[in-house]
């Protein structure tokens, strides 16, 4: 069940993933970690715009470590929460001090940077090194909550660590780019929070919660 999920999704992300975004397939460390940043609180469309214009005007982790905080906080201007901003700047002026301007490139030093937790840890080590690690965002609870059918609330201490053990479970040896960016897309597409699209959904003979009728009621969560 576990191997079917993630050939059918690997297979939906070859043959009928379709959706285009700047930073796909991206294996620059320093570009990964600047959208997986401005996405943490910003939608898809309007991050777009601001990486495009934050890699011109910065296009590598030196010129980023050099710029005055002022010129950086104006280009991030309408995304708000700056403490992300200010986080990355201090974390690539880090980089620079600490690593001579390479990007660490194992999951516990990435995460060791200033303003990056576990999710954007494995993802910069996923799409740009390959490195075995599941990412767990929004979209992975609610596509393996579903296809797994499991109620256990994703904010639980003891649904983070169910749903983290599974996620790595099906990651596919030597495929962590490809399948973390697949299952990120497929939540975003396909096994979407309202109006999942099940009757065209490619992994639908396999999901669970479609079967017992409860795909509208997954995840669970213990807050509202
Ligand atoms: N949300 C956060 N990171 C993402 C990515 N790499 N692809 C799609 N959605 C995302």
């Amino acid at each position: 069940m576990k191997e079917s999920f993630t050939n059918a999704l690997l297979e939906w992300n070859q043959n009928g993933n379709t959706r285009a975004m700047p930073w796909k397939g991206e294996k620059d460390p320093y570009r990964i970690w600047l959208s997986e940043i401005i996405l943490q609180q910003t939608r898809v469309e309007q991050g777009w715009a601001y990486y495009e214009k934050f890699i011109l005007n910065y296009p590598t982790v030196q010129s980023l470590a050099a710029a005055p905080e002022e010129a950086v906080f104006r280009l991030w201007q309408g995304l708000g929460y700056y403490a992300r901003c200010k986080n990355m700047l201090a974390a690539a002026r880090q980089i620079v001090t600490q690593y001579h301007g390479h990007f660490p490139n194992t999951y516990d030093t990435i995460q060791s940077l200033k303003g990056i937790g576990p999710y954007t840890a494995a993802a910069i080590a996923s799409f740009a090194f390959n490195l075995p690690h599941a990412v767990l965002d929004g979209n992975v609870f609610r596509v393996l909550s579903r296809y797994f059918d499991i109620d256990t609330p994703i904010d639980s201490t003891a649904g983070k660590k169910q749903f983290a053990e599974l996620a790595q479970e099906l990651l596919p040896h030597g495929q962590s780019a490809a399948y973390n960016q697949s299952i990120m897309d497929f939540g975003a597409v396909i096994c979407k929070p309202q109006q999942p699209s099940c009757t065209t959904c490619p992994l639908s003979s396999g999901c669970k919660a479609l079967k017992l009728g409860l795909a509208g009621l997954l995840p669970v969560k213990t807050k509202k």
